[in-house]
Parts: structure tokens; C-alpha cells; sequence
């Protein structure tokens, strides 16, 4: 049986790939540094959510097909180490920091005829920058580019579903990390490391763009009196050439902003396009505070916040406008109070606790919990034009 350590395993990507592997029949190691999300994964806890994931979870620990590790030893007897930590951008710039402490710490364990498979979110060039650092190591390792693309909360459903990219800088590696794919998904296409770097980011890129340009419709509509629920759905009613556009909204969360910065950055600046997309994207929190501002005086108001995580049904909350529209209005003068069905917080009141505490109610994430409530004696402002009343 071949085993696999994933480090970085107990994070959003990490964990439902080794699950995936797991039920495949491999052996998986999950070496993560976070103890306490360790903890809850040795109790069967899903540390956040992820369709399927506490029954897939239960499944492989009552089968002894995964451990949970803090220390790096376990890497020698791998037949293939899958790096997914984070590379969150640090002073506004892509930073491969994690991934080199990663390389620094399992250095040591490293043996010939290894693997090596990164899977987090890179910028162009960044692959030759780290293959030069496990070269150094001086061991004959085989080293790969195996990109995520799934969607947050899908991931489980999507691994198996959606196109794999497997890049590396060799033929006989290819043919090792392809085979090893097809254990759990239907489709590869093999490509080399640029191609996979700009294929990744392109992808999200896109996505961003394309809620950019709803966002822009939508706030040229509202600054018409126009509706843009209606006009939307006129475009796109029997008019499949409009089917791709997507309704406005908040487009946020750790990656899709993120990877539009890191593609920003690698072609010096020059793409106006996604900076443009970015600052629409990211200013659409000030659009709707400050047309709330023309309207009445927020100081000192209860104001509620339905939905709180970066899109909806998942409970998480990093790099969330919600969060960012919270802030907004606080810096206001407003006492604003949450609610998210998906977020444990002592702090967050209840569906009925906002609607009574507070007179003024943004929709801020689509929560399809939301989808029926009625707001009937409050001042709604739905971010999403998303609920039904
Ligand atoms: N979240 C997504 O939807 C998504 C989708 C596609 C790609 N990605 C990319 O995947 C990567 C991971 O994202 P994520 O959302 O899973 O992040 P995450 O923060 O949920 O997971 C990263 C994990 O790595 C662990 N870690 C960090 N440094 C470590 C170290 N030295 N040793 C052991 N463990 C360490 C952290 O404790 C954490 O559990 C990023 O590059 C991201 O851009 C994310």
C-alpha cells in the first residue's frame, strides 16, 4: 500500500485531498501544525465545514487509513508528500515563506526516489524557485505542480469531478503523479510548471472578473433607480450567451482576491483589468454603507448583519466583505450584531435577535437559511437581492 503524507492536512485543502486518498485505499499521514485542530480530527471532529466530509472523516479512522501528526518524522516512509499549506499574501506580496519552512523542516527525512507534490497556490516562476531549493537537498526527488481549484465546502464532490493539473519537469514523473491521480479523480491533463502556475490563477482570475463586471452593472443600475434583479434576469432568460454572468455580490475570501493580486503583481502591474476588478470587488462594502449614509444618519443605530463567512453555506470567515461591511460600520459610529448560522460566536444573536435588536438589516451572505425569512418591519438592504420577501 503506498502511503502519503499531506502537510498542511488539517487545513481546507489538505484535509478532504487526504480523505479522498484515504478512501482509495492509501495509507495518509496528516502533519499539520495546528494542535488544535489535530485534536478534533483524532475525536472524528471536522475542524470546519465540508459536505461529507464528518461521514468520510469516521470512515477512515475506523479503518486505521489516517493518522494525525505534528512532527515531520513520518515523511521518511512516504511514498509521496503533498504540500498544501497556506501562501497568503504578507505586506500585499505573494510570499512562499510557508512552503520553504515546510522544505526546511522535512529536509532531514527526505530519501531517494520520493515525491514531492505541491498543491497550494503559487505565483508564476515560483516553481523554479522551489524545485532550486529541494534540489539543494541533494536526493533524488521527483518534484510536482499539482494545483487546487476546487470550490470551498465542495471539495470532496469536485477532487474526483474536476480536470486534475499535474505538471513536473519530468517524463517519468508524470507518469507516477498521474497515475497516482487517477486513484481519485476522472480526468488529468499534464502541463508544465508555468502552464499550471497561469492555468491555476487564470482560473480564479476569471471568476473575479466576472463578479467584477455584475458588480459594476449592478451599482450602475442602482445609481439609475434601476433594478438590477430584473434586468438580470431578462439578459439572461433564453439568451445563453449571457447564461456565465453572475448576480452581484461580495466576492471575497482567501483566494479569489488573492490569486487576482498574485497575477497582478507577476506581470509588473500591467494587467488594468484585474486591478480594476479588485478595486470594484473590494469596494462594493463602502458602496452600500455610503449610499445608507445619503439616506439616514447611522450613528449610534442598531444596525444587523445577516451572514457573516465569504460566500455562502460554509462557516468561513477569513478575508470576508461581511466582516469588512461590519468594520465599515462600526467606523461609522453604528453598534452592528451578527448573525451566521454556519459560525460559532458567542457574540452572534439569532435570526429573530437581529431582526428585533436592529431596524436597518444588510443580507450580506447568501445563506440559503436566509432564502424565506421575512423582514417585513425592517429597512432591508440585500446585498445579493437574494431573499424571496
Ligand atoms: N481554500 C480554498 O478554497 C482553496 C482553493 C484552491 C486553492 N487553495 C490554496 O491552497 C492553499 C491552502 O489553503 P487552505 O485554504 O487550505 O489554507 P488553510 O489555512 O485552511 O490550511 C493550511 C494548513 O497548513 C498548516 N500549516 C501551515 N504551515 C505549516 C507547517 N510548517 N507545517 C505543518 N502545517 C502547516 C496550517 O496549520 C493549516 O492547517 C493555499 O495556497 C490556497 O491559496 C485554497
Amino acid at each position: 500500500m503506498k502511503k502519503i503524507c499531506i502537510i498542511g492536512g488539517a487545513g481546507h485543502i489538505g484535509l478532504p485531498l487526504a480523505l479522498k486518498f484515504c478512501e482509495k485505499n492509501f495509507f495518509v499521514d496528516v502533519i499539520d501544525k495546528n494542535k488544535s485542530a489535530l485534536k478534533k480530527l483524532e475525536k472524528s471532529i471536522f475542524p470546519f465545514y465540508e459536505a461529507g466530509g464528518k461521514k468520510l472523516l469516521k470512515y477512515c479512522i475506523k479503518n486505521k487509513k489516517i493518522n494525525f501528526n505534528y512532527s515531520y518524522e513520518s515523511v521518511s516512509e512516504a511514498d509521496f508528500i503533498i504540500i498544501t499549506v497556506g501562501t497568503p499574501l504578507v505586506k500585499k506580496k505573494p510570499s512562499l515563506n510557508e512552503i520553504y519552512q515546510v522544505i526546511f523542516k522535512i529536509r532531514k527525512y527526505l530519501k531517494d526516489n520520493q515525491s514531492i507534490i505541491l498543491r497550494s497556490t503559487v505565483f508564476p516562476g515560483a516553481m523554479r524557485r522551489i524545485t532550486k531549493k529541494i534540489k539543494n537537498i541533494n536526493k533524488n526527488i521527483g518534484i510536482s505542480y499539482c494545483p487546487e481549484r476546487v470550490a470551498q465546502g465542495k471539495s470532496l464532490e469536485e477532487i474526483e469531478n474536476l480536470n486534475q493539473i499535474i505538471s513536473t519537469d519530468k517524463i517519468i514523473e508524470e507518469k507516477k503523479i498521474k497515475k497516482l491521480f487517477k486513484n481519485i479523480c476522472n480526468e488529468v491533463s499534464c502541463c508544465t510548471f508555468e502552464d499550471a502556475e497561469f492555468i491555476k490563477l487564470f482560473s480564479n482570475a476569471w471568476r473575479y472578473v466576472k463578479f467584477a463586471i455584475s458588480n459594476e452593472f449592478y451599482v450602475m443600475c442602482r445609481d439609475n433607480n434601476l433594478d438590477y434583479k430584473k434586468i438580470h434576469k431578462i439578459m439572461k432568460k433564453d439568451y445563453p450567451r449571457n447564461f456565465g454572468l453572475p448576480t452581484q455580490g461580495f466576492a471575497a475570501g482567501p483566494c479569489l482576491p488573492k490569486d487576482a493580486v498574485q497575477l497582478y503583481l507577476s506581470n509588473k502591474k500591467r494587467s488594468k483589468l484585474i486591478k480594476t476588478a479588485h478595486n470594484i470587488n473590494e469596494n462594493l462594502p463602502n458602496y452600500f454603507v455610503n449610499n445608507l449614509k445619503k439616506k439616514l444618519n447611522i450613528k449610534g443605530k442598531n444596525i444587523g448583519i445577516l451572514g457573516t463567512t465569504f460566500k455562502s453555506n460554509i462557516d468561513d470567515e477569513r478575508d470576508s466583505l461581511s466582516i469588512k461591511l461590519k468594520t465599515l460600520l462600526q467606523k461609522n459610529g453604528a453598534y452592528v450584531y451578527c448573525n451566521d448560522p454556519y459560525v460559532k460566536n458567542k457574540k452572534y444573536l439569532s435570526i429573530n435577535g437581529i431582526k428585533k435588536k436592529c431596524k436597518i438589516i444588510f443580507v450580506a451572505t447568501p445563506h440559503e437559511k436566509y432564502k424565506n425569512i421575512k423582514l417585513k418591519n425592517n429597512i432591508v438592504i440585500d446585498c445579493w437581492d437574494y431573499i424571496k420577501n
